[in-house]
Formats: C-alpha cells, sequence, structure tokens
C-alpha cells in the first residue's frame, strides 16, 4: 500500500487544533507555570496526536508536538543553547507499556540491567561545568535553547560552586530537576500566607516560579534543591587520567564523590518484574517522600547500550518514565456555577465539600463546558469522585450513580451572564461554547484582562493578581455574601486607566482573598488602618503595584501588544508585529493587506488586528495608555531587521564588542540560530580572540570565517553586506 500523498481536510483540521491546543497548555505549564489541564487530560492529547499521526504521516512536520519538548522560552533571560540537547521521556501508563518497552530493547540489544528511581516532580536543568567550575545554569527551555539562571542557580545551596575533585573533566554537563520538598513548600506557604501574598498550588510551580525569579535575591529566599539525573556534553583534558563511566550507576558514583546531589533510593533491576517490584513498592509510598515523586524513571544502565539504542528528536530509546495513576477520592458536588473568561467564554465548575487529594485541599474543578457536564453524567448533589491527574488541576472524574438519595438535580447553563446579565450566544453558529457579548461592560471579563496584562508573559506587573484585579475592577464580586462593608464603585471601570491608578486613589479598596479552605478574608491591603498617632498609609504592597505600573510603561512594545487582548495575538505575532511596524500607530494604520504578509501573522490575525482597531473603546484603551507614557513604539532604537533569517551562526573566541551572550542575543534577535559547535550546516563561524578547535574545525570543513568587524556587517546587512 502505497501511502497517501495529503491527509484528509478534516485530519489536516483535527491535527492543527490538536497542536494549537499542546502548545497553548504547553506554554501556560511551561512558561507561566500555570497549567489549565490536568497532566493526564495533556497526555491524552498527546497520545490523541500520536494516533492521528500514526495514521497520517505526511501529517507529521519537525515541529509537531510529538517531536518537541516543552516551550520555547520567550521571557527576559538570555537564550542559551544547550551543548547536547535535554530530551524528554516516553511514558508507560501500565505493565503492558513496560513489558512492550523491555521487550523491543531485549530483542535489539539483549537483556539489561534497568535502573529505577524516583521520577522527580520538579523542573530540568543543566548546569554547565567547566574545569570544575560551575559556570551556568540553564532551564530546559525547547530543549535546545534555554533560559540563563545562572545567577539564580547560585543560589541554589546543594548545587556545588566547584566539583570536589583535583582533575575534573574540561566540560561537564548535568542535568537535573530542580525541585522543593514538601515540608519547605509548606513553610515556603505559611511564610507566604504571613506576607499576604498568594500561594503556590504545588511544590513544582513553586520550583518553577523561584527558579525564574530576575532577581536572585528572590529565589535565594525560597527552598530548592537539585537532584542530578544525567548527562549531557562531558569533554576530558587526554593528559589527565579520568574515570571511564560503562554504566550510569558508576556515572553516579563519582558524581556523588565530586559533591553533586544524585538519586539514592535506585534499584537495579533485572527485569521488567523486578520493575515492577519497584514501582508498586515505591507507588504505596508515593506521597511520603521528602519530595513529589510523578512517576518512575526507568533506565538501561549500560552507556555504551544506550548509545546503540539512541534517541528521536524527542526522547530516548534507553529509557522511560512510567506515570503512577492519578489519586481519586470522593467529595459532595455542592454545585455547579460558571465563571467568565477574559474572551467572555462561560464554562461552568464544581463547587464541591472541601477535600484533600494528592498533597492539597481541594474545592473547585472546571468541568470546561456544558457537554462535558452532560458527558460525565454529574448531578448537583452527587458524591462525586475528583481526581488531581500529576498533583496540579482537580478535575470531577464522575458522579457515585449508587449513592444517590433522589433529591440531586440537574446542571441548567444559565441563559445571562453571572456577572453582567448579557444575553449568552455562541461566537458562531455550531460553537459549542456560550459566551458572554458584553467586552466593554461585563466587570468579569474586565478582571480577567487585567489579570492577564499582569501576567508574567505580559507587562509582568506581580502585585496585581487576580485579587487585586477583582478588587479594583469587580469589588462586588470579591466581597462575600453578608460582609459588613459597603458596596463600592469600582477604581477602574476597565483596563484604559490602569496606568493612572495613584496611591491615593486606592484608599477605599478592600482587596478579599480565600483563605486555605476557601473561606474569604478581608485583607486591608492598599492602606494601613489608623492607629492612634499613626495616620493610614499605603501599605507596601501599593508602593509595590505603583512602582510596577510605573515599571511596566517601559515594556516592550510586543507585550503593550499581548497585553491589549486582542484575538490571536500572542507573544510570537506580537513580536513579529512590533518588529515590523516599531508602533502601535503604525499597526493601528496598517491594512489587513499588510499586517498578514508579515512573517507569523497571516490573514486570521490580520483581520482580527484590523477589527480590533474599528471598536472606538478598544482605541480609547491605547489612547489612555499611550498618554500615560506606556511605550507604544519600539522608541528610538529602529525595530531589528531579521538579517539572519535562516542562517546559524557559531561565535568562538572573545569579540571586544560583544559579551558572549551578547553576540547569541543579537543573533537570535535578528532571526538566526546562535550554535555552539560547527558543522556542516553552520552558515557562518565567527571568529574571535583566542578561539580555539571551532575555528579549525570551520577551516576543516570549508564554512565561512568571519572577524569581528564582518560579524558586525552580517548583523547589519545579512549575507549581502559582505560581498
Ligand atoms: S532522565 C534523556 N530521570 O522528567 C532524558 N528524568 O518527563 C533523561 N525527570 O525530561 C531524563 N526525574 O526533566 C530522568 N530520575 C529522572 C527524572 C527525570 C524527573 C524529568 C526530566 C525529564 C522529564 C520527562
Amino acid at each position: 500500500m502505497t501511502e497517501p500523498p495529503q491527509a484528509p481536510t478534516a485530519a489536516q483540521q483535527a491535527w492543527r487544533e490538536l497542536t494549537d491546543q499542546i502548545r497553548l497548555h504547553r506554554a501556560a505549564y511551561y512558561l507561566r507555570d500555570a497549567p489549565v489541564i490536568a497532566d493526564g487530560e495533556y497526555d491524552a492529547l498527546i497520545r490523541q496526536l500520536e494516533a492521528l499521526e500514526a495514521r497520517y504521516p505526511v501529517l507529521v512536520t519537525p515541529d509537531s508536538p510529538t517531536q518537541t519538548v516543552g516551550a520555547p522560552p520567550v521571557t527576559d533571560f538570555t537564550p542559551v543553547r544547550h551543548r547536547e540537547p535535554l530530551l524528554s521521556l516516553d511514558n508507560a501508563f501500565n505493565l503492558g507499556d513496560l513489558t512492550a518497552w523491555a521487550g523491543r530493547i531485549e530483542r535489539e540489544v539483549g537483556s539489561q540491567m534497568l535502573g529505577c528511581e524516583a521520577k522527580i516532580d520538579g523542573l530540568a536543568v543543566n548546569l554547565t561545568y567547566v574545569d570544575g567550575h560551575l559556570v551556568r545554569g540553564a532551564t530546559r527551555g525547547d530543549g535546545r535553547v534555554g533560559e540563563d539562571v545562572t545567577p539564580n542557580i547560585h543560589t541554589i545551596p546543594t548545587i556545588p560552586l566547584r566539583l570536589a575533585t583535583p582533575s575534573p573533566p574540561k566540560v561537564l554537563e548535568v542535568r537535573g530537576e530542580v525541585y522543593i520538598a514538601v515540608a519547605d513548600f509548606e513553610r515556603l506557604n505559611r511564610e507566604m500566607a504571613a506576607a499576604e501574598r498568594p500561594l503556590f498550588a504545588n511544590p513544582r510551580n513553586a520550583a518553577a516560579g523561584s527558579l525564574r525569579q530576575k532577581n536572585p535575591e528572590t529565589t535565594a529566599q525560597r527552598p530548592l534543591s537539585l537532584l542530578i539525573h544525567g548527562i549531557g556534553a562531558l569533554e576530558w583534558d587526554d593528559a589527565v587520567p579520568h574515570p571511564e563511566w560503562s554504566t550510569q550507576t558508576e556515572s553516579y558514583a563519582s558524581l556523588r564523590e565530586w559533591g553533586l546531589p544524585v538519586p539514592e533510593d535506585r534499584i537495579l533491576a533485572a527485569d521488567i518484574e523486578q520493575v515492577w517490584d519497584a514501582i508498586v513498592e515505591r507507588g504505596k509510598h508515593r506521597h511520603d517522600g521528602a519530595f513529589e515523586i510523578d512517576g518512575m524513571v526507568i533506565k538501561v544502565d549500560d552507556f555504551a547500550v544506550q548509545r546503540t539504542l539512541g534517541a528521536t528528536s524527542r526522547a530516548p530509546r534507553w529509557a522511560i518514565a512510567f506515570k503512577y495513576p492519578p489519586e481519586e477520592v470522593t467529595t459532595k458536588l455542592i454545585d455547579i456555577r460558571v465563571q467568565v473568561g477574559r474572551t467572555g467564554r462561560v464554562t461552568p465548575f464544581a463547587v464541591m465539600d472541601p477535600v484533600r487529594v494528592a498533597g492539597s485541599t481541594v474545592r473547585f474543578a472546571t468541568l470546561h463546558n456544558r457537554g462535558e457536564v452532560e458527558r460525565k453524567g454529574v448531578l448537583i448533589g452527587d458524591t462525586v469522585i475528583v481526581r488531581k491527574a500529576g498533583d496540579v488541576i482537580p478535575e470531577v472524574v464522575a458522579p457515585v450513580v449508587d449513592l444517590r438519595q433522589g433529591d440531586e438535580r440537574e446542571f441548567t447553563m444559565p441563559t445571562h451572564c453571572p456577572s453582567c446579565g448579557a444575553a449568552l450566544a455562541p461566537a458562531k453558529q455550531g460553537d459549542a461554547d456560550l459566551r458572554c457579548p458584553n467586552a466593554e461592560f461585563c466587570r468579569a471579563q474586565i478582571v480577567e484582562r487585567i489579570v492577564h496584562l499582569g501576567s508574567r508573559g505580559c507587562l509582568d506587573i506581580e502585585a496585581l493578581g487576580y485579587e487585586t484585579a477583582v478588587a479594583l475592577a469587580d469589588p462586588d464580586a470579591g466581597r462575600p455574601e453578608g460582609a459588613e462593608s459597603e458596596a463600592a464603585a469600582p477604581v477602574l471601570t476597565n483596563e484604559a486607566d490602569i496606568f493612572w491608578l495613584s496611591a491615593e486613589a486606592l484608599r477605599d479598596v478592600e482587596v478579599w482573598r480565600a483563605d486555605r479552605d476557601g473561606r474569604m478574608e478581608r485583607r486591608l491591603y492598599f492602606w494601613s488602618k489608623p492607629a492612634k498617632a499613626k495616620p493610614s498609609r499605603p501599605t507596601q504592597n501599593t508602593l509595590l503595584l505603583i512602582d510596577q505600573l510605573a515599571a511596566a510603561r517601559s515594556r516592550p512594545l510586543w507585550r503593550v501588544l499581548v497585553a491589549l487582548s486582542i484575538r490571536h495575538v500572542g507573544p510570537t505575532a506580537a513580536r513579529a508585529l512590533g518588529a515590523a511596524f516599531g508602533s502601535l500607530e503604525a499597526i493601528r494604520k496598517a491594512t489587513q493587506a499588510q499586517l498578514a504578509t508579515v512573517d507569523g501573522v497571516g490573514p486570521v490575525i490580520a483581520a482580527s488586528i484590523v477589527d480590533w482597531f474599528e471598536v472606538p473603546w478598544h482605541r480609547a484603551i491605547c489612547e489612555r495608555w499611550e498618554a500615560a507614557g506606556v511605550a507604544a513604539s519600539q522608541g528610538d532604537a529602529p525595530a531589528v531587521k531579521r538579517t539572519l533569517a535562516g542562517l546559524t551562526v557559531v561565535v568562538t573566541g572573545t569579540l571586544s564588542g560583544f559579551s558572549r551572550d551578547g553576540a547569541k542575543e543579537a543573533i537570535i534577535e535578528r532571526g538566526g540560530k546562535a550554535a555552539s559547535s560547527v558543522s556542516k550546516r553552520t552558515d557562518y563561524v565567527v571568529v574571535g580572540s583566542g578561539a580555539g578547535s571551532k575555528a579549525d574545525k570551520a577551516r576543516e570543513l570549508g564554512r565561512p570565517i568571519l572577524d569581528e568587524a564582518g560579524f558586525e556587517k552580517l548583523l547589519a546587512g545579512g549575507p549581502d553586506a559582505l560581498n
């Protein structure tokens, strides 16, 4: 049978929808540390995509989520290319999956010793030691390029700055997981509560948020730990005697001696039965250990065999992650209510009797849409099964039908917006979701837009969290029923005036926040209580908010664009638009056709932008922001031209006008790839003073070599400028 040259349109459509969804969830998980679906649901999406691609192999692209890991970095941290990629792992969910994996290995390379170690629920980092000194710590990023978080890594006490050996490797990359131990996490959240700061949802989010702090002093306050689970690049000085590791076990022993934390309760299994015993045994004590685990990782111990088995672009063939099934508990479903999202989408969620599951108390769970409520067959008043797959987002699994009393009732989707009362309708015929069309005045939508603009991927205003946004734009919704304070007019009627907030305007604003059991507590947040001799004064948090709003005014244009909540305009499109047009004004004036020609924009986004600017209150937001000094243009610096689009450049040795990271940044900013090793695919090799083997390699392979002046020309004008 020959392969179909093209997949049917329906399959193409399904593929696009699945990949879009997965990318969104990856961004939510990896970039914002705020996943919106449970790990189990995410895994199910990946499996659907894998099945679709298996059926229609023509659909597979190099950047399909089945071929890639994590999410590309989009933060302010400097991008760094890992010397060797950080791969992910394929998953096994049952004994059958494991047996199939082990069977493939046995057929290919015979029976093997298998290391079984905890799968730590943290975030992957890559540490680079040169001559025994820790020179860099980076996050995983997309597996190839991560974020440079060296100053933050330096604050983690268990990470040695120098390896405890007189003869270290010339270069050693170690990979591991940064995590927060359960006891430390609980203490951290108690401290956050005492400081009236939002609590972390779980240790993983706390670790990710803490590692990616822009101020290392903040990271230093957080109880981060590390466990190493692998080695990346490794170079020895041949003149120095060094260990020859033939197994992972041996490498761990050396790393341990050198002061690096490695797994201590690892088991070496001779076959899959022993692996399974280890998994079952560990599963009984899953939540008893010092740190949260979400599974076990099984690895072929022999390095030579690892090399023979190799890897796909996504994961090694010599290792697999077994994921424990999510824990399930039962509780009472008290009510089903609806919430209104940033774009007006109305989604039902479950309100339950608080119940502990997988290490935290759960009271709410999303139900996605009315179809989901029907599919699950849950009634208000039911006893329901709840789980937290991957210890993140709680979900209602199903009702326990046998426990029904007869007084349960069906949920009916409201016909009107619970926040503003507008009639709900699908955005277009046939849509499953209902929306509130009142984007201009619906306070629930305004709150969501304000939260969005303050989020890390947007204008990054840390003090503008959810409760604060509610207090500013929808105070009645924040106040619990029966609270003694008076109804108050919101300080903000939409996001237009956000940059005009003054400490004075916040004087009477009350911030309500749920305590750990979900009860609402009032916090006198913006101004202190007047005491005898002391008049009321703005609190530290108020000053922080005002300061951060001031700083947010000079964020780059692309962030401002994302902050406007224009449909379909996320960071990628916004960056491209910012670079192409240079100012908000120029984008507003551009025609749909002009917008659509920008690389990464296209007709749908272009139409959405034109539509958005046609709305008078949208334009009013832009005007108020600009009047408040929001950087609506790239400033005097002209937009950086994408002179290196599609080119791979290696910089080696020291340049006088660029730091190493500065040179990389300059390449990436212009659309190029900053590679760290020279290959046939390298387009240019920039050679500074003291360059060594890479320059030789470039000559050997006949790759074009540039000095610093040539590099500057290349940056400014692309390859044409070199002629
Ligand atoms: S080994 C070549 N061992 O889980 C890939 N990974 O879901 C080597 N993880 O990307 C990974 N604990 O970040 C390995 N004991 C462990 C781990 C572990 C947690 C993470 C790692 C990996 C991810 C895959």
